[in-house]
């Protein structure tokens, strides 16, 4: 039988899952493509650790050359991750015409631009379903599946760790720390695990759909991102009591002169979809003009959900290499020459429902004189909250609004805490109340 070769850069988690992938469904994989894919090569730091799995004398080595400049191998997957060295290797790569496959939303979200342009330069492919969603199709689902649609908003839960700790708090009433520590456990967590918790994972994951969902360059920096490490057990209490979920949403929406790309945790009514999404689990909801919505759910990380989208991408090339080599679909689903460079709107422009927390001194008139500061700006309060629990000298008073814009918001705010009577920075967090 004809062969495909592939070279594989990283041996961790989601390495190790993609040689067993290999390994286990290779009779699977023949009978789908008609030929056979050889794994050629490993490089990887330490040669000497014990993956687990077996492998052919010879296929390990620490010599990158002997994967990105071996004339055998036709695709190379990267799953080293971060920028450097892995944005040279698999520039390097490119030049000697290997397609690339890849997880890496880091090195995508960031440098994508000119690994898209070196690889449409050389005609090969660059396919990285892996980097969002874990084992969920959502980027050939954009691509293909859904390509005469416009799209006016995807959004969504992206990250297994965040929704893992997220749900073990709410539902276990589990301490961060150690919920964090089995995450990483279980192979959830970047290397840095900072890039989970703070939301920086998610921002690339959502600068890669918004990008492929809305025909745009997206400027990374400019996405605002607020992770979970400040999302406290006492406002997942009150949530619970309003009938609402706290999860960490990604959200797009395409404004046609502008985009909307933002990152934060987010109250959702619990009676929606999204809210039922639990643990490691991601769901991404897509709102095409002729499909409408669709929502999409599966495992979000892990070794083997994730060697399942790689292997995607690497049976997609090998089919395109079956029937002439030249990549069928555009990097990012649209030609070069159509992708546009919309701005990111503003924060202060975006409007929302929001939850207030304030603390405040446990005396009279309290109430007045924040909801005076909040109307002095226009913004009008749907229900509220004042719970039992005291601490010492001090109450909590919780207030959810009406849509606002969040200029008005934060204008508010300082007004607010500029009060003798408020102790403490008030507590802020976004609430979407439109149907998901
Ligand atoms: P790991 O940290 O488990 O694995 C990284 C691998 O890269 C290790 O085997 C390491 O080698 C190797 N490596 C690091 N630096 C070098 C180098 N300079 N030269 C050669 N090899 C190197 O990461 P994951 O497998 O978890 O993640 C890989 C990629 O997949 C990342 O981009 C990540 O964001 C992405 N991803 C991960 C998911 C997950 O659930 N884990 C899900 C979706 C995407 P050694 O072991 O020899 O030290
Ligand atoms: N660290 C990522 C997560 C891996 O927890 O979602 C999958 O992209």
């Amino acid at each position: 039988m004809d062969t495909v070769k592939v070279g594989l850069l990283g041996f961790g988690t989601v390495g190790t899952g993609v040689v067993r992938n290999l390994q286990i469904n290779r009779e699977l994989l023949q009978q789908r493509l008609h030929r056979d894919l050889v794994l050629t090569r490993i490089a990887t730091r330490d040669v000497n650790r014990d993956r687990g799995v077996e492998l052919e004398p010879g296929v390990l080595t620490s010599d990158i050359d002997e994967v990105i400049a071996n004339p055998e191998i036709d695709i190379v997957i990267e799953l080293i991750g971060g920028d450097e060295p892995a944005k040279s290797y698999i520039l390097k790569a490119i030049a000697n015409g290997k397609h690339i496959v890849t997880a890496n939303k880091a090195l995508m979200a960031v440098h994508g631009q000119e690994i898209i342009a070196a690889a449409d330069q050389q005609g090969v492919s660059v396919m990285f379903e892996a980097a969002v969603a874990g084992g969920i199709p959502i980027i050939s689902a954009i691509k293909e599946n859904l390509c005469s649609n416009k799209f006016s908003s995807v959004l969504g839960i992206l990250n297994g760790t965040c929704n893992f700790i997220l749900t073990k708090m709410s539902q276990e009433g589990s301490d961060f720390a150690p919920v964090l520590q089995e995450a990483q456990d279980l192979g959830y967590a970047e290397a840095d695990p900072t890039f989970d918790i703070e939301g920086v994972d998610t921002a690339h994951k959502i600068a890669l759909l918004a990008a492929l969902c809305f025909g745009t360059s997206v400027d990374f920096d400019k996405i605002y991102t607020e992770g979970i490490s400040k999302v406290s057990a006492i406002d997942i209490q009150f949530a619970e009591q309003m009938g609402y979920t706290v999860k960490l949403l990604a959200i797009g929406k395409n404004h046609d002169d502008q985009i909307e790309v933002r990152v934060h945790p987010t109250m959702i009514p619990k009676t929606y979809q999204l809210a039922q999404i639990n643990g490691v689990f991601n769901a991404v909801r897509l709102i095409g003009d002729f499909a409408g919505p669709t929502l999409l759910y599966g495992s979000g990380a892990g070794m083997d959900a994730t060697a399942s989208a790689v292997m995607g991408d690497v049976m997609a090339v090998s089919r395109d290499l079956t029937t002439g080599g030249k990549p069928r679909v555009p990097i990012l689903g649209y030609n070069a020459d159509a992708i546009r460079n919309l701005p990111i709107m503003e924060m202060g422009e975006v409007v929302s429902h929001y939850y207030l927390r304030f603390t405040t001194a446990d005396q009279t008139s309290v109430l007045a004189k924040i909801s005076g500061c909040l109307g002095n700006h226009d913004i009008s309060i749907q229900s509220m909250l004042q719970p039992e629990v005291r601490e010492i000298n001090s109450v909590s008073i919780v207030i959810m609004t009406h849509e606002a814009k969040e200029a008005d918001i934060n204008a508010a705010l300082a007004e607010i805490e500029q009060l003798d009577v408020v102790l403490q920075p008030t507590c802020l967090i976004r609430v979407e109340n439109a149907p998901l």
